[in-house]
């Protein structure tokens, strides 16, 4: 049985904006070669050579798998689903976080990985599979015309790719068999076994992450938000505290979330920033609209984020206090890119022993 929505009484209202925005949308997509001749650009560029990683093997206490997975991922219990989107630019960061996950599980033959592409993915696989010829997984082309018209421009031009809205898709694009999913980033190293981070109680929940209630939640949406009683009362009904958290790193019920049509509900803020601007940032803040206080809060070791510095300059950043498993560059500073230009930050060290590059093309751009 589904959940109440908990837009309630205001979606006549939101149905009448997403017409007024779908208008607005056709319009802007119709004028806008440029980005078009750069998708094209981006399509001909070439994909970066890695070192072909090792095999890493089971563990004897590893839970047995039924079936030969590569077939077709399946709810065999003893497989971990993991989820990440892959593309040319970010090609280096995907491959190093699988190397860091696969490097620290106590049972790599158990991970399943979900890859999702929107461009070029035959020249993925095949990169793919030279460099991890023992992975297992299964590469879905996420399209991105699904959402392209329902983006709002931010403050990063990174944060609009289509392909950082994909996260929100995964319901529909993983097969139903799939009853749970750790979804990554691709800037980020595991140091830890994500068996620990799958096998997490979500308590009901729908979403698992690490939340940041010290963070000032207010400045996550503009002025305009906070002025409309209509919009901020969507924070009303929430069983605790909403509070900040980062969308790079999420366990997710894929059941519930099908049940909760929670793509749709992500969606459908999507239509109201189309209108208004309710936000700066990308894919974020319908996360935190949708989800802040209803989270399965998950220790802060396994999202240690923001060492790509702010999302303006990219400074450095030092890591939180405590404990760490997952160490996340996000903001607008790389590793991969700061390393090669001879001017890193001190924790990009950390993620060096990740990168299966030998040859980088990008650097004659
Ligand atoms: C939080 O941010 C808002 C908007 O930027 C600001 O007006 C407010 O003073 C901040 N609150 C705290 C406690 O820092």
């Amino acid at each position: 049985m589904a959940p109440p929505r908990r837009l309630g009484r205001t979606t006549t209202w939101f149905l009448f904006f997403s017409l007024a925005a779908l208008l607005a949308a056709t319009d802007a997509a119709t004028a806008s070669p440029k980005s078009d001749t750069l998708h094209r650009a981006s399509r001909q560029r070439e994909l970066p050579v890695f070192h072909e990683a090792p095999a890493f093997r089971n563990g004897r206490e590893c839970p047995r798998i039924r079936e030969e997975t590569n077939a077709a991922p399946s709810d065999d219990p003893a497989l971990i689903h993991i989820t990440m989107t892959l593309d040319a630019t970010y090609l280096r960061g995907s491959v190093a976080g699988i190397l860091s996950v696969l490097r620290h599980a106590s049972c790599p033959e158990n991970l399943f990985f979900h890859l999702l592409a929107s461009h070029r993915a035959d020249d993925l696989r095949r990169t793919l599979v030279a460099t991890f010829p023992y992975l297992s997984f299964r590469l879905y082309k996420f399209d991105p015309r699904s959402v392209r018209d329902k983006i709002s421009l931010s403050v990063r031009r990174a944060l609009d790719q289509p392909l950082n809205y994909a996260r929100i898709y995964l319901a529909d694009l993983l097969p139903p068999s799939v009853p749970r999913v750790v979804y990554l980033d691709s800037d980020l190293v595991v140091v830890d076994d994500i068996a620990k981070l799958w096998a997490i109680d979500l308590d009901n929940q729908v979403l698992a992450a690490p939340e940041y209630c010290h963070a000032n939640f207010t400045k996550y949406f503009t002025d305009a938000f906070w002025a409309d009683p209509e919009l901020t009362k969507t924070f009303k009904d929430r069983s605790n505290k909403a509070c900040y958290f980062n969308t790079g790193v999420m366990v997710i019920d894929l059941s519930k979330w099908r049940e909760g049509g929670y793509t749709q509900r992500l969606e459908s803020w999507m239509e109201v920033q189309k209108g208004k601007r309710i936000y700066e940032l990308g894919s974020l803040p319908p996360f935190l609209l949708v989800f802040a206080g209803k989270v399965r809060a998950v220790e802060h070791r396994w999202n240690q984020h923001g060492l790509g510095g702010d999302n303006l300059k990219g400074l450095c950043r030092d890591l939180h206090p405590g404990p760490v498993s997952l160490l996340h560059w996000s903001g607008k500073g790389k590793p991969w890119l700061r390393l090669d230009s001879g001017r890193p930050c001190p924790l990009d060290s950390l993620w060096a022993p990740y990168d299966l590059v030998r040859v980088w093309p990008f650097l004659a751009d």
